[in-house]
């Protein structure tokens, strides 16, 4: 790690040197990446911390290393709880069944409209493989085929991590902008992967 902690926390720490190929560009603009090394720091030095999962997560079976790293980190004195869409996943309560089959405690499952009260004090939301359920299209654009959707208010909370493996759409089929937004980095990888990774990461710190 050779950047001040202040810098990781303080900077938008998708900006400068902490982007390792930052200035990407898509079809609808361009987004930034964050390294494994910061996505640590951040977390490690948070107050509370968001993860948000969704399909992709049980796509990569990676609910046992999200609740090890939940177990990391509240090791660490960071507060950890999960936001649960809905609609999330492919099937009703898909995510409680994921996450209750990881043996995750359930006072830590927060609902939507819980979650959405408690982002604007959340330091990092941890994105885990969704996208439909955070993107703000559904609030914002009248022809979106998600338009009316209630989501999960990410935008909130100080810094957004969305982990996926490409700037691929989800289920809908649509562009999310959220992947644009200044506070917005991505961490690609499959899911069980980068969670390892961060564990082991976050233990060094
Ligand atoms: P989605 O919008 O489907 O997005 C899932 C994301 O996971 C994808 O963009 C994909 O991006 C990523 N992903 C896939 N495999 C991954 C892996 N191994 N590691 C990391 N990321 C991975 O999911 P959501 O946000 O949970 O929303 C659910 C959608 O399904 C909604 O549109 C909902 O209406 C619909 N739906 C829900 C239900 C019920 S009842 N829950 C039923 C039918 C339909 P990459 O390809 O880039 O990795």
């Amino acid at each position: 790690m050779n950047r001040s902690l202040k810098n990781v926390l303080i900077g938008s720490f998708g900006g400068g040197s902490a982007t390792a190929s930052g200035g990407n560009t898509s079809g609808a603009g361009s987004y930034k990446e964050i390294s494994l090394s910061d996505t640590a720091m951040i977390m490690s030095y948070a107050n509370k911390v968001m993860i948000v999962p969704g399909y992709g997560l049980a796509v990569a079976q990676a609910q046992h290393t999200c609740h090890e790293l939940e177990k990391i980190l509240t090791e660490k004195g960071v507060e950890v709880k999960y936001a649960i869409h809905p609609v999330a996943g492919r099937m009703p309560g898909h995510m409680n069944v994921l996450l209750a089959e990881a043996d995750v405690s359930y006072d830590k499952l927060l609902e939507m409209e819980q979650a959405n009260d408690e982002f604007a004090t959340t330091d990092v939301v941890l994105i885990l493989g969704a996208n439909d359920v955070v993107n703000p299209a559904a609030k914002t654009d009248l022809t979106s085929p998600i338009y009316g959707m209630p989501i999960l208010d990410v935008e909130l909370s100080k810094n957004v991590v969305v982990n996926k493996r490409s700037m691929k759409p989800g289920y809908a089929g649509i562009e999310n902008e959220l992947f644009f937004k200044p506070k917005t980095s991505m961490l690609f990888g499959d899911a069980k992967k980068v969670l390892q990774d961060l564990c082991a990461e976050i233990k060094n710190i």
